[in-house]
């Protein structure tokens, strides 16, 4: 049922974890399943050169954001922003159908992370961004 991209994801994730003193943090709530995810990031001259997340999701919201973490560590504010759950899916060789909305944890709260990166530096992340529904609006509760 599973690939075995996402059963590696799932035994050995990587990037597990919380960054102290991080410069922005996105935390997200799952509407299907109500599962929560934190996603840290470091950046540097618009570069995410560090990024850690903790979930109480599923083995697939692991696995996602597992690699989801990978594909954006290294890259531009701009290219994270470009990642989308199905990219991570791909990569992941696939998700069984009633799996996918856990991917989007992933997606969203990176989004959500550098959506609070903004905010920090008195931007107002959403012309950049979009709207990132956040724990805030009641969303992961
Ligand atoms: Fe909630 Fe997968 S079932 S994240």
């Amino acid at each position: 049922m599973y690939t075995e991209q996402v059963m590696d994801h799932f035994t050995n994730p990587r990037n597990v974890g919380e960054i102290e003193n991080a410069d922005g943090i996105g935390e997200v709530g799952n509407a299907k399943c109500g599962d929560i995810m934190k996603m840290y990031i470091k950046v540097d001259n618009d570069v995410i050169t560090d990024v850690k997340f903790k979930t109480f999701g599923c083995g697939s919201a692991i696995a996602t954001s597992s690699i989801a973490t990978e594909m954006i560590k290294g890259k531009t504010i701009p290219e994270a922003l470009e990642l989308s759950n199905k990219a991570v899916v791909e990569a992941l060789g696939g998700l069984p159908t009633h799996k996918i909305h856990c991917s989007v944890l992933a997606e969203q709260s990176i989004k959500a992370a550098i959506a609070d990166y903004y905010k920090k530096q008195g931007i107002d992340p959403e012309p950049i961004v979009g709207k990132v529904p956040d724990c805030e609006d009641g969303h992961c509760h």
